[in-house]
């Protein structure tokens, strides 16, 4: 038997061997196995290849298109079955990662606005319906505008009533004192917006605050204020009371009436805090509870802004959010608006 004959039996045989191994393989890696095994560089088929150089010139091309066609077969082979695993392991990963929509799903419970936000919005909503807009400014504000614009001078006592937040930047005002704060109420925004809007103004101005207050009851570090202002001609007190007549109406029932008590606050003048009706005395007389305090705009806190205090008046007020939140909804301690317990916020 020619050598060439001899080459011919043995590549018979291996492809019956590679065949069946091919048909066999179950998984991508058992075909990579048969593939290696028949056709790699330590194969039998490896071995016939070399045995190329041995053979005479003649039978050279007998072996050659005998070796093409077993790699034809055999490539064929590995590709159709490859492609038929391949098929099969998609199959699988799919049928794996099928999902049952008809399970139902588990119960999450609906969140919502906190609290404060809920308050917050309503009192700002009731002043949006009269016509008014919102504003708002930063929290962390220059003295110059908690301050000086809102007419409390570095030596004005309301200066260290507040229990101001001061920021350690450095930098100092004119007096050498610290310019950079926390604001401590929501006022400096009055003269944000009337530097740079001429009157008519109406605009409510909700917003976060900060004192250096230690926490009880009914302190709290950060809290909620919210600020209105209204400058036009001819405002007068009459406005005043009439807006927060609303105002009270709207938060707290619609037979509730406001009381106002003379006060003093830097920037405006007059003054007033205003109380709310809030039920009958033992004795009988009427209750009243203080919610805000407010005035008219001091024609210094006018012009500092640019704004005409011969042709414009205006009247302003500042309000906790939270102690409206307080009495609306009959909670007696500050701390259960930050402390996150959800039985708490869950009631409303
Ligand atoms: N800014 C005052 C405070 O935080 C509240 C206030 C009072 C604001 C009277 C006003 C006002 O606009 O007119 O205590």
């Amino acid at each position: 038997m020619s050598s060439v004959d001899t080459a011919a039996d043995t590549l018979a045989d291996l492809q019956e061997r590679a065949l069946a191994a091919i048909a066999a393989a179950t998984t991508l890696d058992d075909l990579d196995e048969a593939r290696v095994t028949f056709t790699g560089r330590k194969s039998d088929l490896a071995t016939v290849q070399q045995s190329m150089g041995r053979i005479s010139a003649e039978e050279r091309p007998v072996l050659g298109k005998a070796l093409n066609a077993f790699k034809a077969v055999v490539e064929g082979a590995l590709a159709d079955q490859r492609e038929v695993l391949e098929a099969a392991a998609l199959d699988r990963r799919l049928a794996g990662e099928r999902l049952d929509l008809t399970i139902p799903p588990l119960a999450v419970p609906p969140g919502r606005p906190h609290l404060i936000s809920q308050v917050q919005d309503l009192m700002v909503d009731t002043f949006v319906a009269m016509g008014w807009r919102v504003a708002d400014g930063p929290e962390v504000e220059s003295a110059a505008y908690a301050f000086d614009a809102m007419n409390i001078p570095p030596d004005h006592p309301a200066r260290q009533d507040m229990d101001t937040i001061y920021l350690q930047d450095g930098r100092v005002d004119a007096y050498g004192l610290p310019e950079v704060i926390l604001r401590p109420h929501t006022s400096p925004v009055q003269a944000r917006v009337m530097r740079t809007q001429q009157p008519p103004i109406a605009i409510v101005i909700p917003g976060r605050t900060y004192r250096n207050d230690s926490v009880d009851a009914t302190h709290s570090p950060v809290f909620t204020q919210m600020e209105g202002l209204m400058v036009g001609e001819g405002i007068t007190m009459a406005h005043l009371r009439g807006s927060l007549q609303a105002f009270a109406r709207a938060m707290f029932g619609p037979d509730r009436d406001i009381r106002l008590r003379p006060s003093m606050f830097p920037f405006t003048e007059p003054s007033a805090e205003v109380d709310v009706s809030w039920g009958t005395n033992p004795d009988g007389t009427t209750r009243w509870l203080e919610i805000l305090g407010s005035g008219m705009v001091d024609p210094l806190v006018l012009s500092w802004c640019g704004i005409d205090p011969e042709r414009y008046s205006g009247f302003a007020f500042g309000i906790g959010v939270e102690r409206v939140a307080m009495l609306r909804h009959g909670v007696s301690d500050i701390r259960d608006f930050y402390e996150g317990d959800a039985r708490f916020s869950a009631q409303f």
